[in-house]
């Protein structure tokens, strides 16, 4: 399941956001990938362990635990905290799986990759090109949010950037492992919280509510891995 996740950062956070990346300095995008990344891949990263990158991830990450959609639809356990990346000039990056373990920095800890999120900071009419393309079994989905919307994807889909060909695309980029491992019982938990949710806003609290709840909680019980 791919979801647009709105307004995560809203325009004042953005902002802020931007002002201390268009202060800061970037390095290759090729040293966060192995090799066969690195083919493919022509952008600009912050560093994983710069100050300004690790203080800017928190704030993503503290966006995204007040918001409820994300959280429905994640059902987060683990995150790689947030990157970083800039691609101008005709910068893109190739056809690519992203990487299913990741080592958190700074840490021993490593997460396996469920679910891959792009945070965009810029407005889709700063830049020409720069789609982010998503590749299932349905074909090719072609993502540009607005500044401070997200797009989350699972993380076994093929997927690249398409060359920016003029101004610069600026996002957030990470990765979380989730409660739920399975895309498809995690996608049926989303649709049922998010009926229950329209349920409960339309009759109040009644006891099929309360009962449907139980079930939304049971499955989760059944299905998640802590
Ligand atoms: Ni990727």
């Amino acid at each position: 399941m791919m979801l647009h996740v709105p307004e995560v950062l809203s325009a004042p956070q953005v902002q802020q956001l931007r002002r201390a990346l268009d202060a800061t300095e970037w390095v290759d995008g090729r040293e966060t990938v192995g090799d066969q990344g690195a083919k493919v891949k022509r952008n600009r990263q912050l560093p994983e362990q710069s100050p300004v990158s690790q203080e800017l991830g928190r704030l993503v990450l503290a966006a995204l635990a007040r918001h409820p959609l994300f959280f429905s639809a994640a059902l987060p356990l683990h995150y790689v905290p947030p990157l970083f990346n800039r691609y101008e000039g005709g910068e893109h990056y190739g056809l690519h799986i992203d990487g299913s373990v990741r080592r958190v920095p700074g840490t021993g800890a490593q997460l396996r990759t469920d679910l891959s999120c792009t945070l965009f900071l810029c407005e889709p009419e700063e830049y020409e090109g720069g789609e982010l393309e998503v590749v299932d079994t349905y074909g090719v989905h072609e993502v540009k949010l607005p500044a401070g919307d997200l797009i989350l994807y699972p993380s076994t889909s093929l997927h690249r950037v398409t060359p920016v060909m003029r101004g610069a695309r600026v996002c957030s980029f990470f990765w979380l492992q989730s409660m739920v491992r399975d895309n498809h019982q995690r996608g049926m938990l989303f649709e049922l919280d998010q009926s229950i949710q329209k349920l409960r806003a339309r009759l109040g609290e009644t006891d099929e509510t309360v009962a449907l709840t139980g079930h939304y909680h049971n499955l989760l019980r059944l299905w998640s891995e802590i």
